[in-house]
């Protein structure tokens, strides 16, 4: 019998619910000393199903617990993805502006009125908390905002706009995102569309984001918005656009189409309200192509390390970074450094420390662009592969013969992730943990995430440079959360 949290591929430093499915992080919002997290949960099987918001809490984004449900499925439909608001000045009314509410505003998704092929089966809604996020209560009047006759019409992402003192609703629409504006959270009116003629559209357009962030002390405006299909490497990912917002209406300042992630498993990701000028971004480490049949049993799906945004010019363009939060350093045991003689000819890094490490961060510098590889592999000849392709300018994340892919056929195969900077050095930060390997490359502009299933553990570790000089390369173990 395996104990709870410690089955075959069961995360250990990233959340995955207890048992059953999961899929997008929702209602994420920090409020008296917690970080909530509630997420898209079926609770009776573990693949895909109505649609409830399963919810946990925690100190630092890192160490979690889960709570009961938050939201069920009633009437109106299942509970699709949505945010949660803290209502400070009591706006809507649900609160007291002593005790304010906590309040989610989800979308129904009435799957009798999707069968009978009506086209306005996805409405927001609103539910509210007077307990700090324990119970929940639906709104009677919902739903709030009423479909005007577009099929995708969903994952609202509220916020507060202090200088219009509004708050503001990112959408999904279709293949659009619309933003709508309300003083008290009820009442909704629409303000602008955006995503014509710019980014990827070979999918909808799903669960957007829009946040403030500084850079060398100028404001710009950040919108996530994810796509399936049609994401850059097949499937799921998360595209994002760097511009201005007015209050009303948000303008790129390009037009190019921008990734958060290049990887095939980092989707419908969003950030945490109410944490100030900090943006922290969490991730489902998923893709819809295969995620109803990864080979776990007991639960299905996890969550990516919570990544800290922020902006860099390269160029005359600007670009989002993402790189793990600093709470890591809660779960990090003592860092290992590592010379050139430890890693010469593809030396097995675990036998160098003698010890297997199922968790950990690897880091590197390079002031040399050449080509490089990291290997991780077991005795079964499994090995999943990850790595820079000078003459190609990309880096690549190589699951072909990774270990299981018996349960889908799109599972394998290589995904890249162009270089986006610049400069002639580059660093690199790995998080590898029972099943997922995240790449964070050049301070976290070309990002690779993935998940992979080997029949065995990998029990090896290298790094092939072809001679190239790696600089402070050092593998830090990470302690379980559970
Ligand atoms: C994204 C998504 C959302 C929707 C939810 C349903 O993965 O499709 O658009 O609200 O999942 O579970």
């Amino acid at each position: 019998q395996t104990k709870l949290y410690h089955e075959q591929y069961r995360p250990q430093v990233h959340f995955s619910p207890q048992e059953k499915w999961t899929n997008d992080p929702n209602g994420m919002v920090y409020y008296k000393g917690n970080y909530h997290l509630f997420f898209q949960y079926y609770p009776k099987a573990t693949v895909w199903g109505p649609m409830h918001w399963g919810h946990a809490v925690s100190k630092d984004m890192i160490h979690w617990k889960q709570l009961p449900i938050a939201l069920y499925p009633d009437k109106l439909g299942y509970i699709f993805s949505g945010s949660v608001v803290v209502d400070e000045k009591n706006t809507s009314g649900l609160g007291t502006k002593d005790h304010p509410a906590m309040v989610a505003i989800f979308t129904h998704h009435d799957p009798v009125g999707e069968k009978n092929g009506t086209v306005n089966y996805q409405n927001e809604s609103l539910a509210y908390s007077l307990d700090e996020g324990k119970t929940w209560t639906k709104y009677k009047s919902n739903p709030v905002l009423k479909n005007p006759g577009i099929k995708d019409f969903r994952d609202p992402k509220v916020f507060w706009y202090a200088p219009g003192k509004k708050w503001l609703m990112s959408l999904a629409v279709k293949d659009r995102i619309a933003f709508y504006s309300s003083p008290n959270l009820k009442n909704w009116k629409k303000e602008s569309e955006f995503g014509q003629m710019i980014g990827a559209h070979g999918g909808v357009w799903e669960c957007p984001d829009l946040m403030p962030l500084k850079l060398n002390g100028k404001d710009y405006w950040v919108l996530l918005v994810s796509i399936n299909p049609g994401g850059t490497n097949g499937g799921s990912a998360t595209q994002y656009f760097v511009g201005q917002f007015d209050g009303s209406k948000f303008t790129p300042v390009s037009t190019k189409t921008k990734w958060i992630d290049f990887g095939p498993d980092d989707y419908a990701g969003v950030t945490w309200g109410n944490t100030g000028n900090r943006k922290v971004f969490l991730g489902w480490m998923g893709n819809w192509l295969y995620a109803n049949q990864v080979p776990t049993v007991k639960w299905r799906n996890a969550m990516t390390i919570p990544r800290e945004l922020s902006l860099e010019e390269l160029g005359s363009d600007v670009y989002l970074a993402s790189n793990p939060v600093k709470e890591l350093k809660n779960i990090t045991a003592k860092t290992i450094k590592l010379n050139a003689k430890d890693l010469a000819n593809g030396n097995n890094i675990f036998s160098v420390i003698k010890q297997n490490l199922g968790q950990y961060r690897l880091k590197f510098k390079t002031d040399q662009l050449a080509n490089y590889s990291i290997v991780l592999g077991n005795e079964s000849g499994e090995k999943l592969i990850i790595g820079f392709d000078k003459k190609n300018n990309h880096y690549y994340l190589n699951r072909t013969n990774a270990g299981r892919n018996d349960f889908s056929k799109i599972f394998t195969g290589v995904a890249y992730a162009p270089r986006i900077d610049i400069t002639p050095s580059s660093d690199l930060e790995l998080i590898v943990d029972q099943s997922s390997i995240e790449f964070f490359a050049d301070g976290g502009l070309s990002n690779l995430t993935g998940v992979f299933f080997p029949k065995k553990p990998y029990t090896r570790l290298s790094i092939l440079s072809n001679g190239m000089e790696l600089k402070d390369v050092e593998i830090t173990p990470l302690k379980s959360i559970w």
